[in-house]
């Protein structure tokens, strides 16, 4: 080292001769005393500091403070720096004078630091940093200074100067780390000229009236810009920081105090970030060892050691923590997201490319759920034995009809209590950062995505994870280069240990290990602990040792938030698990629907469902459980499609209007719609559902025939008016029914399984010309119209055989009367090979009507006929709809018709429905119970008999098989004039996964409700 003003003795004036010296020099006069310095002598002389440098003080170097000043007055006037006599630096016998302004205040150090005034400090220190900007001085380059941070190197010898051992060891790790982690970085870090010695006694105090608001200490200046130079900006905060973290009780939030005000002033980049902890336990070993060494050369200088102890007690505590936390602390303070690849990674999970393998083998979407909480004072928390937790947990999923015990993310728990969890921080470790899944020791745990493991370890402590494994994935996508993150499982079974090795390569769905019991597990019930983590924060030089916190401190959430997001993001329970739902518990829903809808209205299943967001196939209850909906084809594009969400958005922020008034929308669609039926249908009326659809075919065929008498098919459906019930024998034959009108005259059902003349279609429409006859002998004219499903549902989801449907129109139309295609079920590419299903019949009806999946559940209804119907139709009595073909409900059809589409739905039903047909022919060469398979596309029915030979219905199993499939997360009903149909008519974007739940689940019912059937 050169030699330096450190190694020359300070001036020694005498206070008198100092204070005659400003008279002379300055025109200053008033009470002169002596200030402290450790280099050059300071004597305030009345309101200025009258600074005498030490001989070995540079000119060139005073230029540079007083340009500096003078650029900051300018820069920020404001704020509160010395000003300079007039006239500047003089000499005055071997040495420099000048008199700067006396700034009022205690040192920094010598006042209770409150975080409002360590956010001053921040702030004034990151305006001195914003205010230093452009400013250049030949004098600041002193590469040679001995405090510049930026030479740690040459300083770090004299760590040998540290008497103490352990005290020189944590100052040697302290120069480890800046050696590992700032000297690559020092490139990418801004230079400027700092003044790089904000210590507690240099930053000033005032306790004065701030403003009329607020009250209490301010800073009120920083004095000494002696050790100003040009270096790594980021040096001036962590400066700063050394200091103002002395003997902080929370380092993590004094420190955020202060980065936070310099962020305010003055941005930081990521580089400057990443190593401004590092800086700040740079700078205080340098200090350290600075002074240990000159403690050697001046032994008898005490104070130099002394002085020493808060500096080694924070550079104590700054040792002890991991070097990346910090990191992730100070982007937390400057605002930033604490992890920086935490978005990256989230956006990742969250992306249709991160397709997650099931943690558990259970399906989680369906599974029933219970979710506890460990917070002090819950129920769960009563037991000190792991066995009567888990006793007491199997109970509540008893109860409940669940198969895990969910554990919450971010929840303050009170059951860590191991050393372990206490840290620097004030208050332990108690939040808990991953998601526990609690469920039977041993049960197998796989990797939710493809990896490497990275980890396996037993960490044996009580309340720790006992054996635990870390698998490496990458967002990457196919062999591109991605970003890396982890999974942590823990608390498995020791099995696991020999199971899966460090570097083995795991596919999504691999068993990583097994859930351990509480002899091996820390202590707990039953579980996985599920965390992901967006960095290890590994120490550089052992790597990562497969311990990683499951907990972290309530303060520093923040930040732990961002290094282990909500492995939920991978669980993928559906949110409403974790939310409040219990005002839609079914039991709260049932009691009030009856007294409030009527008890007509009824509720499917034993169980009722309280449902309350759809999301394509699937159906999701008050309690976040998944169920496959098989049987909802009002969802048709599925549930809540956003395109359609969209479009209906869309227009009813627009316009919303009856239709009465010239429309573009309404045009629109009934000419695409239209488009989609054989000619001449090309006239349509919209309506509001399918009952009025098919009111509205039924009043234009009685306008046009002038007849009224109709003629329909047993066991049919069409619609919930009077007129409806009067043509629909599956209501009025059942329960509350008045029996058959005279004016209706019912066709057998063509049912190739139950019907009279197997297939042949011809034979079955005879006795549409039988129900024709008796129209005419009860009229004498015949009926107005022929009305049937295209495919009968409630019926039983039955196929009319080949021919029947020419025949029964051939039959009707020789008798002068219309024929009507109910599609409200089966339109719209159910069928898949045809929009509509009569199209499979090579008919073209008189009349279609639409309803159910037009709007994909708005309201909406159609009736679809011919130019001439319709002109004959207008017979001068208005037709008139309120709300049929508003704007809304047409943008909701035409959404529905775009994704149609572009998800090309048809095929869809096609390749779905066959698959679907194809392993229901499968399971009934199996399940004695299934009598027949039968259905178009996703139209599909299984007809259960308790004999085969007799076809008895098995309508009691059917029941039941329907009740235990929704107790296992899947939709069906039943239907059929014996209520033993099992009837499948998903929204048609169900596929092939959704196929083989719906099987599976089929197939165990059966085995279980009907094993004496199983073949
Ligand atoms: C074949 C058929 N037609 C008409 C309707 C009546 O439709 P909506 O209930 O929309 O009035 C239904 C309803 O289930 C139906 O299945």
């Amino acid at each position: 080292m050169p030699d330096t003003v450190f190694d020359s003795p300070p001036p020694h004036f005498s206070v008198d001769e100092v204070a005659h010296l400003a008279g002379r020099y300055f025109g200053i006069s008033g009470p002169a005393r002596s200030l402290r310095s450790e280099r050059d002598q300071n004597v305030q002389v009345g309101d200025y500091v009258v600074k005498v440098s030490n001989s070995a003080e540079t000119r060139a170097v005073l230029d540079l403070q007083h340009a500096a000043l003078a650029h900051l007055a300018l820069a920020d006037p404001g704020l509160a720096i010395p000003r300079i006599a007039e006239p500047g630096v003089v000499e005055h016998d071997g040495h420099f004078l000048r008199a700067l302004t006396y700034l009022p205040g205690a040192p920094y150090a010598t006042v209770d630091h409150s975080p409002a005034l360590r956010h001053q400090l921040g702030r004034f220190m990151g305006r001195m940093s914003r205010g230093l900007q452009g400013f250049g001085h030949p004098a600041a380059h002193k590469p040679d200074f001995l405090w510049n941070l930026d030479n740690a190197a040459e300083v770090a010898p004299w760590v040998a100067d540290i008497s103490d051992a352990d005290d020189r060891a944590v100052v040697e790790r302290a120069f480890h780390r800046h050696r590992r982690r700032v000297v690559p970085s020092l490139p990418l870090l801004r230079g400027a000229i700092v003044h790089h010695d904000a210590n507690d006694y240099n930053v000033l105090v005032d306790d004065v009236l701030v403003d009329a608001s607020a009250t209490g200490p301010t800073i009120s200046g920083l004095i000494d810009f002696g050790d100003m130079l040009f270096a790594r900006q980021v040096n001036e905060l962590a400066v700063t920081l050394a200091y103002a973290l002395l003997d902080a009780t929370d380092i993590i939030a004094a420190g955020r105090d202060v980065i936070s005000g310099y962020a305010a002033e003055c941005a930081l980049t990521d580089h400057e970030l990443r190593v401004v902890y590092d800086l700040a336990a740079t700078r205080l070993a340098m200090s350290i060892a600075i002074s240990s060494h000159r403690q050697r050369e001046f032994p008898d200088n005490e104070y130099l050691t002394i002085s020493q102890a808060p500096a080694l007690r924070l550079l104590r505590r700054l040792m002890g923590m991991r070097p990346e936390f910090l990191h992730f602390a100070a982007r937390e303070a400057a605002g930033l997201q604490p992890v920086p690849q935490h978005d990256r990674i989230v956006e990742w999970l969250t992306s249709p490319d991160c397709q997650p393998a099931s943690v558990l083998p259970i399906d989680l979407r369906r599974a029933g759920r219970v979710v506890i909480s460990l917070a002090d004072g819950a129920p769960a928390t009563q037991f000190a034995d792991p066995v009567e937790s888990w006793e007491w947990m199997q109970a509540q999923m008893d109860a409940a009809g669940a198969q895990v015990v969910v554990g919450r993310y971010d929840e303050d728990r009170s059951c860590y209590q191991g050393e372990q969890f206490h840290t620097d921080a004030p208050e332990p470790r108690s939040v808990h950062t991953g998601i526990d899944l609690f469920i039977a020791e041993n049960t197998t745990v796989h990797a939710m995505l493809p990896g490497i493991v990275e980890s396996v370890v037993d960490n044996d402590l009580a309340y720790d994870y006992g054996p635990t494994v870390v698998l490496r994935h990458t967002t990457c996508s196919a062999g591109a280069e991605g970003t890396p993150f982890w999974v942590l499982y823990g608390h498995l079974a020791r099995a696991t240990l020999a199971h899966i090795h460090v570097g083995d390569t795991v596919a999504a769905g691999d068993v990583v290990g097994f859930i351990g019991d509480h002899t091996v597990n820390g202590g707990w019930a039953p579980h996985v602990h599920v965390q992901i983590m967006t960095d290890l924060m590994a120490d550089p030089d052992t790597g990562f040792d497969g311990n990683f916190e499951g907990a972290g401190e309530p303060s520093r959430m923040n930040i732990w938030r961002s290094v282990v997001p909500d492995a939920n993001l991978l669980i993928r329970l559906a949110p409403e698990t974790f939310e409040d739902h219990s005002a839609d518990q079914p039991s709260v829903l049932q009691a009030r629907r009856e007294a409030d809808l009527g008890p007509s209205l009824s509720t499917s299943y034993r169980n009722h469902l309280s449902i309350v967001r759809g999301q394509g196939a699937w159906l999701f209850d008050h309690e976040g459980r998944g169920y496959l909906d098989c049987v909802n084809n009002v969802a048709h594009v599925g549930h809540a499609h956003p395109h359609v969400v969209a479009a209906i958005a869309r227009q009813a922020a627009v316009l919303n209007t009856n239709t009465r008034y010239l429309h573009r929308t309404i045009l629109d669609y009934a000419e695409r719609l239209a488009a989609t039926f054989p000619s001449p249908l090309s006239v349509v009326y919209f309506t509001n559902s399918g009952s009025e659809a098919n009111e509205l075919a039924l009043r234009i065929a009685r306008t046009v025939t002038a007849r009224h008498d109709i003629v329909a098919l047993d066991w049919g459906y069409h619609g919930n008016t009077n007129d409806l019930v009067e043509v629909s024998a599956y209501k009025f034959k059942r329960a509350g029914g008045a029996g058959k009108p005279p004016h209706t005259h019912l066709a057998e059902l063509p049912d190739p399984y139950r019907g009279s003349h197997g297939d042949d279609g011809a034979t079955y429409a005879q006795s549409v010309a039988t129900a024709i006859a008796a129209a005419v002998a009860r009229n004498g004219s015949g009926p107005a119209a022929f009305i049937a499903e295209s495919i009968s549902g409630c019926g039983g989801q039955v196929v009319f055989p080949a021919g029947y449907l020419a025949a029964a129109y051939q039959h009707a139309r020789a008798a002068g009367a219309l024929c009507i295609a109910d599609e409200v079920q089966v339109g719209f590419g159910r069928v898949g090979t045809a929009m509509w299903a009569f199209e499979e019949h090579g008919v073209v009806p008189d009349i279609v009507t639409l309803g159910k999946p037009i709007g994909n559940g708005h309201p909406l209804g159609a009736v679809v006929t011919t130019p001439a119907l319709a002109a004959q139709f207008a017979n001068g009595m208005e037709w008139f709809n309120t709300f049929g073909g508003n704007p809304v409900s047409c943008a909701a059809g035409m959404a529905v018709l775009d994704v149609i589409d572009h998800e090309d739905l048809l095929a869809r039903a096609v390749d779905t429905g066959g698959y679907l047909l194809a392993r229901f022919q499968e399971l009934a060469m199996r399940h004695a119970a299934i009598g027949d398979v039968r259905g178009r596309g996703m139209y599909l029915g299984l007809d259960l008999v308790t004999d085969r030979s007799t076809k008895q219905p098995a309508t009691h199993l059917a029941a039941d098989v329907a009740n235990r499939l929704r107790e296992h997360g899947v939709l069906v009903s039943t239907d059929g004039p014996y209520d033993n149909v099992i009837k499948i008519k998903p929204p048609i974007v169900f596929n092939r996964d959704d196929a083989d739940i719906l099987c599976c689940e089929l197939d165990d019912a059966l085995a279980e409700l009907s094993p004496a059937a199983t073949e």
